[in-house]
C-alpha cells in the first residue's frame, strides 16, 4: 500500500515536472498566441516541436497573418508548407501584401508559387507596381531592335515594356527573356510590314499597338500593360546598299567577260601569227625552189633544144 503509494506520488511529481517545463518552455509563445487571438493550443505547440517545425516561425507568421485579418490560414497549413520546405514568412508577408492591394491571391497559389522556387513576395510587389523591362534586353549585347521597312530604309529602335504578374499564371509561365524575345519579334516584323520608314517615324506608336494588339503575353507569367517605343533612328539605307552590291557584282562579271574575251583575242592573234609565220616559211619555200625549177626548166629547155638540133641536123643531113 505505502510503495504504491510512493510510486503514485513519485509519477505525479514527474508529470507535474514534465508540465511545468513544457509550460515554461511553450509559455511564452502561447500567451503571445493568446493575446494576438491568433488560436494556436499549447498542445499543438507541443506536436509541431516533436514534428521538428520551429514553432516561433509558425506562431510568428500565424500573428501576422491573423493581425492583418487573414484568419483563414490554419496552423495545419502552414505546418504543412514549414514541412515542405518553403518559406512561410514570405508567403505570409505575400498574402498580406496582396490582401492589402485587393490582389487575388489564395493561400494554395502562394504556397505553390514559393514551393516552384519564385519569390512571391517580388511577384505580387511587380503585380501591384508594374515593373519596365527594356527591350532589347541590354545584358545580352545589342542595343537595338533594327527592322528594314518596305521600302528598304533600316529603322533602329528601342522598346520599353510595362509588365505586371499574372499571379495565376506564374508556376509553368515563360519569364521575362520569352516577353522581351516576343516584343522585338513583333516590332522588327511591324517595321517590316510598314510601306516606308517615315511613316513609322511619324507614328512610333502604331508599331507599338501592333505589337500590343498580338496579345504576346499568352503563356508568360506577366501580362503586358503597355509598349513603349523609346526612340527609334534611322539606320542604313539596306535596300541602296543592296542594289549598290548588286551593281558592283555586275561589274565584277562584265569585267571577267572582257577579260575573258580579250584572252580570246590575244590567243587567236597569236595563232594567226603562227599561221602566217607558217605560211610566209612556206612562200619562202617555195621561192626557194623558183631558181631550182628555173634551173630544171632551164636545162630541159636546153635538152629539149639540143634534141630539137640533132633532129634538124638529121634532116638536114
Ligand atoms: C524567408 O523569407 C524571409 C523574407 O523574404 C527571409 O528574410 C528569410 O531569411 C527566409 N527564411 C528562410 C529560411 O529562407
Ligand atoms: C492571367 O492568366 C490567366 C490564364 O491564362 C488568364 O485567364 C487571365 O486573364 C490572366 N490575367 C490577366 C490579368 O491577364
Amino acid at each position: 500500500m505505502a510503495a504504491a503509494l510512493i510510486v503514485g506520488t513519485f509519477f505525479l511529481v514527474l508529470i507535474g515536472l514534465v508540465i511545468v517545463f513544457l509550460f515554461g518552455k511553450f509559455f511564452n509563445l502561447w500567451l503571445r498566441a493568446f493575446v494576438t487571438r491568433a488560436r494556436i493550443s499549447p498542445l499543438t505547440l507541443i506536436f509541431m516541436s516533436l514534428r521538428k517545425v520551429n514553432p516561433n516561425v509558425i506562431v510568428d507568421a500565424k500573428i501576422n497573418a491573423v493581425q492583418a485579418g487573414l484568419q483563414e490560414i490554419s496552423t495545419a497549413a502552414l505546418e504543412a508548407h514549414y514541412l515542405a520546405g518553403g518559406n512561410v514568412t514570405r508567403v505570409v508577408r505575400a498574402l498580406i501584401a496582396a490582401h492589402r492591394a485587393r490582389i487575388d491571391l489564395d493561400w494554395d497559389t502562394a504556397a505553390a508559387i514559393d514551393i516552384a522556387g519564385r519569390d512571391v513576395q517580388d511577384a505580387v510587389r511587380t503585380s501591384v507596381d508594374p515593373k519596365v523591362i527594356d527591350c532589347p534586353d541590354p545584358r545580352h549585347g545589342r542595343t537595338t531592335l533594327d527592322g528594314v521597312a518596305k521600302n528598304g530604309i533600316q529603322l533602329k529602335a528601342r522598346a520599353r515594356v510595362t509588365v505586371r504578374t499574372n499571379l495565376s499564371q506564374l508556376v509553368g509561365g515563360a519569364t521575362e527573356d520569352t516577353v522581351i524575345a516576343r516584343v522585338g519579334e513583333g516590332i522588327v516584323s511591324a517595321i517590316g510590314s510598314s510601306e516606308t520608314h517615315s511613316q513609322v517615324l511619324a507614328n512610333p506608336s502604331l508599331i507599338a499597338q501592333a505589337v500590343l494588339r498580338k496579345s504576346l503575353d499568352a503563356q508568360t507569367a506577366y501580362e503586358i500593360v503597355s509598349i513603349d517605343i523609346a526612340d527609334i533612328d534611322v539606320g542604313d539605307n539596306v535596300g541602296a546598299r543592296l542594289q549598290a552590291d548588286q551593281a558592283e557584282a555586275d561589274m565584277r562579271v562584265a569585267r571577267a567577260k572582257a577579260e575573258q574575251r580579250r584572252a580570246e583575242a590575244v590567243a587567236s592573234e597569236q595563232e594567226m601569227q603562227a599561221l602566217t609565220q607558217e605560211n610566209r616559211a612556206k612562200v619562202v619555200l617555195a621561192e626557194a625552189e623558183v631558181p631550182m625549177a628555173m634551173a630544171e626548166a632551164y636545162r630541159s629547155g636546153l635538152m629539149r633544144a639540143e634534141s630539137n638540133g640533132a633532129a634538124s641536123a638529121g634532116s638536114a643531113g
